[in-house]
Formats: structure tokens, C-alpha cells, sequence
């Protein structure tokens, strides 16, 4: 780490049913055994705005929605998060963990809908203020396992996007791998179909050898 004194931001991708709260669940940890401060965020949602934006995005009900108002509506609720969240946290040396933020985007409604990219990254860095993750940890793995893994989820039903069917989801994962590609001094590409164990140890040594 270049720079170990500065609060990082660091964001967390994948396509659902990849694993990504367990390994924000470890980075936590190992935080907070370093005894350094951190606020822990979800997108959509982290505010009480947003949380509200994520039950209209994601209530299956919400099937008529056009693809214009769900990039609007992330990136309300995105916005929302930035300024009332992230930004303050930073600002107080806090690192801030998110469970997705533009990439989610790019990869979803980009990628997945077909919305123009430039476009959707001036949306981005309007609403955001032009604030990116220091570093992005994507966990790649197949659509097939991904899906199984959502479907011994227990309580829960599939929201709006899960229910998307199995050609949407790999667009975003094809998607997901061509974000990484461009920028790969940003994103840490992890291998989430391999034992839980393995990809924490993978995500363990590249993390902290990193450079922010
Ligand atoms: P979650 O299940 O990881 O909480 O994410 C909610 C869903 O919203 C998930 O299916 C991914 C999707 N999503 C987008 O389509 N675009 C976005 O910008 C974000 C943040 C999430």
C-alpha cells in the first residue's frame, strides 16, 4: 500500500450469488483487529433515501419499470450514499466497504440492458462527484453456480433482478470480466468458484500486497 495512512475505499462486485458478503465480512475483521475505523455500506440502499429507492428497484412488482428510471433510480440512491455516507467517512479517515457501487452499473445496465457506457459513466460521475473506488474486488464465477448458490438461499425470495433471466446474468459477468480487463490496477479479480476457504487466502494475499 502506497499511502497506508489514507482511508481507502474499497467496493465489492460480482453477479448475485456470487459470495460477496463473505468477504466483506473478513475484511471487517481483519480491520478491525488493526484497529482501523470503517463504515460498512449496501447499494441500493446504505440510507434511509436509499433504502427506500431499493424497495422500489427491487420489489418484483416493479416490472413495468423502464430501463431509464432504474439507471436514474441507482443512481439516485448511489448519490444519496456518496454524499451522505461515504464522503463524510472519508473525510473523518474512515475506510468505507461497499457492497457494489459503480461498476454495478456498468456491469448491470451497460453490460445487462445495453445502456450507452459514456453515458452512464457521465451520469456516474455527476451523481457521485466523480468519486471511484480505491479498489474493486470482483468475484467471478459461473452464472450456473451463482444461481444455484441463490437458490439455497433460505427465507428469501429472488428480487426483480435475480428473476432476470440466465442470458442477462451472463452479459453482466462477461461484463464484469471486461470492466477488470480495462482497469486492472483497480480491480482484484477473485475466483469464487473455488472452495470459500481458498478465495478468502487468494483475497488475503492480493489485498494486502496491493497497491492503492
Ligand atoms: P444486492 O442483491 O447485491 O444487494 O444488489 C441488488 C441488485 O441490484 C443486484 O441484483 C444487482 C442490482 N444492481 C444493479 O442492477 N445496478 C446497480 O447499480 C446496483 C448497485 C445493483
Amino acid at each position: 500500500m502506497n499511502d497506508p495512512q489514507k482511508a481507502k475505499f474499497v467496493s465489492f462486485e460480482g453477479i448475485d450469488g456470487c459470495g460477496k458478503s463473505t468477504l466483506m465480512d473478513r475484511l471487517a475483521d481483519w480491520l478491525k483487529e488493526a484497529r482501523i475505523p470503517y463504515v460498512r455500506v449496501r447499494e441500493p440502499g446504505g440510507t434511509t433515501i436509499g433504502e427506500k429507492i431499493r424497495q422500489i428497484l427491487l420489489d418484483p412488482a416493479s416490472s413495468d419499470m423502464t430501463g431509464r428510471t432504474e439507471v436514474l433510480l441507482y443512481s439516485a440512491s448511489r448519490a444519496q450514499l456518496t454524499w451522505q455516507v461515504i464522503v463524510p467517512a472519508l473525510e473523518r479517515g474512515e475506510w468505507v466497504l461497499a457492497d457494489r457501487f459503480v461498476d454495478a452499473t456498468f456491469a448491470y445496465q451497460g453490460f445487462g440492458r445495453g445502456f450507452d457506457p459514456e453515458r452512464l459513466e457521465m451520469i456516474q460521475r455527476w451523481a457521485t462527484g466523480g468519486l471511484w473506488p480505491d479498489k474493486t474486488i470482483l468475484l467471478d464465477c459461473e452464472v450456473a453456480l451463482a444461481m444455484s448458490r441463490l437458490g439455497g438461499r433460505e427465507g428469501t425470495d429472488r428480487d426483480r433482478i435475480e428473476l432476470e433471466e440466465e442470458a442477462f446474468h451472463r452479459k453482466v459477468r462477461s461484463g464484469y470480466l471486461a470492466l477488470a480487463r480495462k482497469e486492472p490496477e483497480r480491480f482484484i479479480l477473485l475466483d469464487a468458484s473455488k472452495p470459500l476457504e481458498e478465495v478468502v487466502e487468494d483475497f488475503r494475499k492480493r489485498f494486502w500486497l496491493a497497491r492503492f
